[in-house]
């Protein structure tokens, strides 16, 4: 396989789509997509205006595209009215789309539940008519802390239709992690489960409610409404905690959708930033509506026979694009796997999409790499061994995935005939932004192709000037887009120096390197910033390394990434104790605890995989800590780099010794 990947590298393979895909495909053709460019470049206000009126359903018109004149708290469709929830749910009902299943459920354990949209609107119209009963109102903030479920959906529609800025945090999030969620949005209700399923065991998440409501500030939250996943034990606090099928006994199966501004916030989604503290990213109702539906029907090329899988967590924005808002828009039916791809075994994934005959699937390269692996040493597990020939399109996203994932997924998976679909995008940006389009782009290996119509992408130098093809630079987009991020919550300075930095023209500057071939095709390069890529998740090395010196036993810690085959990035910290230097079983016993502390700190996919005690940390003569160095050593190279600005490079040693 390996030398085939070389001849990709070397002949700079491409891969056309075939005439069939073209054919058959929503924007069918370059030219078709060249046309909807040149669109969107002529009037980008008549472009973004055509296609909200032709494609979202509007309480009230909207009679102005953009306002910019508070750049770059940009504003689409000000004076505009609509419901999300509507727009996903009610517009199907007097449709033929009424009985179609909406949602295929598979359960860890491997039982399917069905729900069609007139059954998922009722689910919805239930939950939205309890949770008013309690006096919510729109403009409250809700956490969702849910499996991946109907439940979960349920939930952030429910919110969605009173106008309740949901605000989900994953499952695997520590208490910690959802004490500070609760108080940076401030919220007044909290949705989630007794326990969820994953890989036949049961991992508590309402005890870990308990524990964030305890740690203080969580003073506004009057109700806890709890979905009884698995009936496990759980501590209660009477008058404030709930049974989600309590709250929607005897409730009317219609609940009017509530019509917001286009501009209310849909949604907070907290994401790892350069500095310690995670950013809550928050989108409006109806630019990221629109630019979720279009993308669904653009990239995935929606079509009302498909059987969609995305398999992200609704607690990634992934989750909330590309399953609650966007399919559902589209009027898909799409599965939600409760799940992981290795139980029971790892041909999970391939078993399902031979039972389910999934058309269109969207995962993660960590996911594509750990189930290669899995397979070429189990040939039971193969995908070969399934018959995966519903496959249309298969997608990847949330890092970058290298050509020989690539391949692999392309030549396994697609059967050399599903365009491999490399998503770029960002939770700031809502949706994708740069990627092939099935029935237009041919196909390069490792790279995330071409920007979508109106998606103004370039990669700029420091003075943001354009850098000439070949060239490294920072990925920009020049143009405000209706998806895009309108604030990080209650920080309006953060939003305006993190995103649009002055000295770049007022851009937005996505925090990537990458660059441009001659053919205009982007390759993009990983963070410039202090954010690793894990297994797809975005972490903070400062978030990191700030749970590590809040341990009493450290005294100082630093943390990089290290390139890893199947995670992506590892995170390595190096770390100096409050104490003398530790050996051996004493050494692994408190990186034990230490990695034990940041998951109990952020959450368990936040664990240093290495840990490297030292005297002190490399450091030049000003006090700086040499980071660049610190990545040589945590990748066990030997490192050549000039030294001799550094204070003590007798330390660099120490460092390189695994505990
Ligand atoms: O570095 C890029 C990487 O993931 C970051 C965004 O992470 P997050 O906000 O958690 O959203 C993930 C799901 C969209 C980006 O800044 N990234 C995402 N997609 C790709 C990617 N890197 C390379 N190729 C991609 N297709």
């Amino acid at each position: 396989m390996s030398s085939a990947i070389e001849s990709v590298l070397v002949e700079k393979r491409v891969f056309p789509p075939s005439k069939a895909l073209v054919e058959q495909a929503n924007i069918s053709g370059m030219d078709a997509y060249l046309a909807l460019c040149a669109e969107a470049e002529k009037s980008p206000d008549e472009f973004w205006g055509r296609l909200a009126r032709e494609n979202l359903v509007w309480n009230k018109p909207f009679s102005q595209v953009l306002d910019s004149s508070n750049a770059p708290f940009y504003k689409w469709f000000p004076d505009g009215e609509l419901n999300v929830s509507a727009n996903c749910l009610d517009k199907h009902l007097n449709t033929p789309r009424a009985d179609k299943t909406a949602i295929i459920f598979e359960s860890d354990d491997g039982k399917v539940a069905k729900v069609s949209y007139r059954e998922l609107h009722a689910r919805v119209c239930r939950f939205a008519n309890g949770i008013k009963s309690l006096g919510y109102k729109a403009g409250e903030r809700a956490i969702i802390y849910l499996p991946m479920s109907i439940e979960a959906v349920v939930a952030m529609q429910a919110c969605a239709r009173l106008g309740i800025i949901h605000s989900v945090v994953f499952g695997g999030f520590s208490a910690k992690s959802l004490n500070e969620r609760i108080v940076d949005v401030g919220a007044s209700l909290v949705i989630t489960a007794d326990e969820q399923m994953r890989g036949g065991r049961s991992i508590p998440l309402k005890p870990a409610v308990d524990e964030g409501l305890g740690m203080g500030g969580c003073e506004a939250v009057r109700n806890v409404i709890v979905y009884r996943r698995t009936g496990g034990a759980i501590d209660w606090t009477e008058g404030r905690d709930l049974w989600m099928h309590d709250v929607c006994a005897d409730q009317p199966d219609t609940c009017e959708p509530a019509p917001v501004n286009a501009e209310h916030p849909l949604f907070i989604l907290y994401t790892s930033g350069s500095t310690g503290k995670p950013k809550g990213v928050q989108h409006a109702s109806g630019g990221f509506l629109l630019w979720a539906l279009l993308t669904t029907q653009w990239t995935f090329d929606a079509k009302d026979s498909d059987v969609y899988w995305c398999t992200a967590d609704v607690g990634w924005v992934t989750g909330h694009t590309y399953i609650t808002y966007g399919p559902l828009a589209a009027g898909l039916t799409q599965i939600v796997f409760e799940g992981v791809p290795t139980y029971p075994d790892a041909g999970r994934f391939w078993d399902m999409i031979q039972r389910h005959k999934v058309t269109v699937f969207y995962t993660a390269p960590t996911a594509i790499r750990s189930l290669t692996k899995a397979a070429e040493s189990n040939a039971d597990i193969h995908p070969r061994r399934y018959d995966l020939s519903s496959l249309r399109i298969i997608g990847s996203v949330g890092e970058p995935i290298n050509p020989e994932a690539w391949m692999w997924y392309y030549t396994n998976v697609g059967g050399e005939r599903c365009p491999v679909l490399d998503t770029w995008w960002q939770t700031e940006t809502g949706a994708h932004m740069i990627t092939p389009l099935p029935g237009v782009t041919p196909l390069k290996p490792g790279s995330c192709t071409l920007p979508l119509p109106g998606i103004a992408a370039a990669i700029v130098d420091e003075a943001g000037n354009d850098v000439p093809p070949g060239t490294g630079g920072f990925l920009a987009v020049k143009r405000p887009w209706p998806g895009m991020i309108r604030a990080v919550w209650g920080d309006p300075e953060r939003f305006k120096s993190s995103y649009f930095p002055p000295e770049l023209k007022g851009y937005y500057l996505a925090g990537d390197g990458a660059q441009r071939d001659t053919d205009g095709y982007f390759w993009i390069m990983g963070r410039v910033d202090d954010v690793l890529n894990v297994s797809g998740h975005r972490l903070g090395t400062m978030e990191v390394e700030s749970a590590l010196v809040s341990h009493p036993m450290v005294a100082e810690a630093a943390v990089v990434g290290r390139p890893d085959s199947t995670t992506g990035e590892a995170v390595v910290a190096f770390v100096v104790l409050n104490r003398d230097l530790p050996q051996g079983d004493e050494a692994a016993a408190i990186a034990k605890q230490l990695r034990d502390w940041v998951a109990q700190e952020i959450g368990p996919i936040a664990k240093p995989r290495d840990i490297r005690f030292g005297e002190n940390l490399p450091k030049t003569r000003s006090g700086k800590i040499m980071r660049r160095l610190l990545r040589v050593v945590a990748k066990g190279e030997e490192v050549t780099q000039d030294v001799s600005t550094l204070e003590n490079p007798a330390i660099l040693n120490q460092l390189s010794q695994s505990v």
